[in-house]
């Protein structure tokens, strides 16, 4: 088998020490094998990129377009391997692995036009003889560091507008994701991406970290993107803040759906389905709790309940809910998860808790459940709101469900866990969605939607714990890959001063209409 290794400049980078990449759903299935780099490896990758990044700002944007475009046809011919690889390698069930190729496809569609776009304004000036501009400039070199739960439409979300406006990028996906990311950096490149304008880099958590401060210290980076835990975030942004970089962090959530009492209740089941247990609960975008009116709470869990225990759960190369869990450090993080389990809680959802087994087997599992990585869902009622998993993160099939009495209620509940990247309110009523989306602290509202689904051309990102309001695609995410350049001309021929030289106009300050245009009095 060949082993993956970091590519720099085109050239394959010597690994330093090796990492599997599995099929999760059949963990005798190695996908890759991959070779690591160390922090010196990423450090030239971002030489690299340097070095390529101002012949690429060079090309007119309208031809960086065009690539764009032959990358977004490339992925389209391409659709059915690079979604076959991604359920094989996290284990994504095969038509969420098409819509998630498919949003590659949508990013490149929105991106590629951006290259005939890419606005910059003329100003008035305050004084005659003189002409204001603005400029997009690309910020250089960009390093994107994404998780693998979406291991190639995440990174296409900074790669695409980065490339598009002009930077080099230094891309280090996850370890357990390194073969759809190789993939893609084909893709990349076989569309007429020059080779050290994108560089792939594997490496480890630790390593990466020290890699890239090197690289920060260095001078070779001016701008950090980094998908995954609020936790590394939070390192990534103090790193780089330290050399006066803001980062784009998109991090967790821990996202709400608030089910009023005129919600259609099918419908809320079916978005909670979704948004819950899809990708297995591993989307940033899940659906943490429910938080169900008092009045509708046992017929939205009874039907809830049921739905989940009807799913199916198995092989994701089948028609399923879900399937296993991304890798094995996800599995032990649920493992753990369900530590936080007690007494006051009501476990539904399935026959059992925990690892799908022999001893505990899942009624009407498809395939089988000990080749892989496969979790029994969890439905959680009478979550309360001191309770760990109504506070964090779950990150696996799980959701919490609790009740409230008045929307002020509910929105304080949705608001508690400090997060705020996606929530969804289920309702017909326009004054409670419009109430819930003025104080609802997240970045993305959904109305008779799910928490998850986000379109590739709206804003996606965080606030509180879900980042730090960097916002990525659509024409939103220009702003992380290029600063404003200002520009004044002054054509006068002589030196007009701003502030001090500009004509002033007196007005006449004590006037007053006089009685005939004096309504009062006409
Ligand atoms: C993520 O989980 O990091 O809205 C992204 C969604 C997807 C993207 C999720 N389109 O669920």
């Amino acid at each position: 088998m060949t082993i993956l290794t970091s590519v720099i400049d085109g050239n394959e980078a010597a690994p330093t020490r090796e990492y599997v990449s599995r099929d999760p759903a059949r963990l005798t299935d190695v996908v890759a094998t991959v070779g690591l780099g160390d922090p010196d490896t990423f450090v030239r990758a971002t030489q690299a990129a340097r070095r390529a990044q101002r012949a690429w700002a060079d090309v007119p944007a309208p031809v960086r377009g065009r690539v764009i475009a032959n990358l977004g046809r490339l992925v389209e011919a391409n659709i059915d391997a690079l979604a076959a690889l991604v359920t094989r390698e996290i284990g994504k069930p095969a038509a969420e692995a098409r819509g998630e190729v498919q949003e590659i496809v949508d990013t490149c569609d929105f991106f590629l036009g951006e290259g005939r776009r890419l606005y910059g304004q003329t100003v008035p000036s305050e004084m005659p003889d003189k002409q204001l501009f603005t400029f997009r400039v690309p910020v250089g070199s960009v390093v994107v560091i994404t998780a693998g739960n979406f291991p190639v439409a995440v990174p296409s979300w900074y790669l695409v507008p980065a490339l598009l406006c002009g930077n080099a990028v230094t891309w280090k996906p996850a370890e357990y994701a390194a073969a759809a990311a190789r993939a893609l950096s084909e893709l990349a490149w076989r569309a007429g991406v020059p080779p050290g304008v994108l560089n792939l880099v594997y490496a480890d958590g630790p390593t990466t970290y020290e890699g890239l401060s090197r690289a920060l210290s260095a001078g070779l980076v001016d701008k950090v993107g980094f998908t995954g835990s609020s936790a590394v975030g939070a390192g990534i942004g103090e790193l780089c803040g330290r050399h006066l970089q803001s980062a784009c962090l998109e991090l967790g959530g821990k996202n709400p759906m608030v089910v009023a009492p005129d919600a259609n209740l099918d419908l809320a089941v079916e978005g909670a389905l979704f948004s819950g247990y899809g990708t297995a609960g591993q989307r940033c975008t899940s659906l943490g709790t429910a938080i169900v009116h008092a009045d509708v709470h046992d017929e939205f869990v009874g039907r809830f309940d049921a739905a989940l225990r009807a799913a199916r759960i198995g092989d994701p190369t089948q028609d399923v809910l879900y399937g296993p869990l991304l890798a094995e450090p996800f599995a032990d993080n649920f493992e753990k998860i369900l530590g936080w389990l007690t007494d006051h809680h009501r476990v539904l959802g399935s026959t059992a808790i925990g690892r799908i087994t022999d001893a505990l087997p899942r009624k009407g599992f498809v395939g089988d459940h000990s080749a892989g990585l496969f979790y029994h869902p969890v439905l959680l009622d009478g979550v309360r709101a001191d309770d760990e998993v109504f506070r964090e993160e779950t990150f696996g099939p799980i959701v919490g469900v609790t009740t409230y009495r008045d929307l002020d209620e509910a929105i304080e509940l949705a608001n508690a866990p400090g997060y705020g990247l996606s929530s969804s309110i289920y309702t017909n009523d326009p004054a409670t969605a419009f109430r819930f989306r003025q104080r609802i602290g997240a970045g993305m509202v959904s109305v008779n939607n799910s928490t998850s689904g986000a379109e590739a051309h709206l804003p996606f990102g965080g606030n509180g714990k879900s980042g730090n309001g960097s916002r990525q695609s659509g024409v939103w995410v220009l702003d992380q890959f290029t600063r404003w350049q200002s520009m004044n001309w002054d054509f006068s021929g002589r030196l007009q001063k701003a502030q001090l030289d500009v004509a002033t106009v007196e007005p006449e300050p004590d006037y007053r209409l006089p009685a005939h245009l004096d309504g009062r009095h006409v």
